[in-house]
């Protein structure tokens, strides 16, 4: 049996073996990665599937995190890596994950979802590149595979240009990275300057 639940410190290993057996030793080299670099994922969207076996300890099945940016002015998630146990592919297990991460976005208020990806896959969770026309990202990547889903329609409307990491700046000009928008009345969002993929 399949369980959905928050990531914890005690599958950040689990998770880091996942990702490099699922998506290969290049998987840093990806221009999401840049984003995520030195950030946390946003509140209560860091995930995990859980493979309950009946005759043993759980197992990880499948990992999702979303990380604030910022898409040209606006605030937005980013989502990825989802990566799904090669041996548990093809069992839902991935959708599963798509709709919790959707579902928690929505409740908390978000206005959209980024991802760069296969549009094939993510179309059935609502996704599209149409718009993000007016966007891009840092690094190499392919525009078609820039997708996004609105939870709040309209909210990706006027977002033009790069999509960057949050940086908090504090009103005595210190920076602080991590910041999320709204935690705080001093602080407000920033680009952080963000280097190329590799
Ligand atoms: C992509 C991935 C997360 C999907 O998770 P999953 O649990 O295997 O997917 P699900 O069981 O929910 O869905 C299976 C369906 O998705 C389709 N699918 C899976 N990967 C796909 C892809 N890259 N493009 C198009 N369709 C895809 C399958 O053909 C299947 O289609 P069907 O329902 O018509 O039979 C998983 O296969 C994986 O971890 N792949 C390697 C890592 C990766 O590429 N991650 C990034 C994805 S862009």
């Amino acid at each position: 049996m399949i369980c959905i639940g928050d990531e914890t410190p005690f599958d950040v290993a689990a998770r880091e073996a996942l990702l490099d057996v699922a998506m290969g030793p290049d998987r840093k080299l990806k221009s999401s990665e840049r984003l995520r670099e030195g950030q946390t994922p946003a509140d209560g969207l860091a995930l995990v599937a859980r493979d309950m076996a009946d005759d043993g300890p759980a197992r990880l099945a499948g990992t999702v995190r979303l990380w604030r940016v910022l898409a040209g002015e606006v605030p937005a998630l980013l989502l990825g890596p989802l990566a799904v146990a090669p041996g548990r592919q093809g069992d839902g297990v991935g959708g599963a994950l798509m709709r919790e991460a959707i579902a928690r976005a929505h409740a908390a208020g978000h206005g959209a979802i980024l991802l760069v990806g296969d549009p094939e896959y993510y179309v059935r969770f609502g996704f599209s590149a149409s718009v993000t026309a007016g966007l891009a990202m840092p690094g190499a990547y392919e525009q078609r595979r820039l997708l996004a889903l609105e939870l709040v329609p309209g909210a990706l409307a006027g977002a033009a240009g790069m999509i960057a990491a949050p940086l908090a700046v504090a009103t005595n000009g210190a920076l602080e990275a991590g910041v999320a928008a709204g935690e705080s009345g001093a602080l407000r969002w920033g680009a952080a300057l963000l280097p190329h993929a590799a």
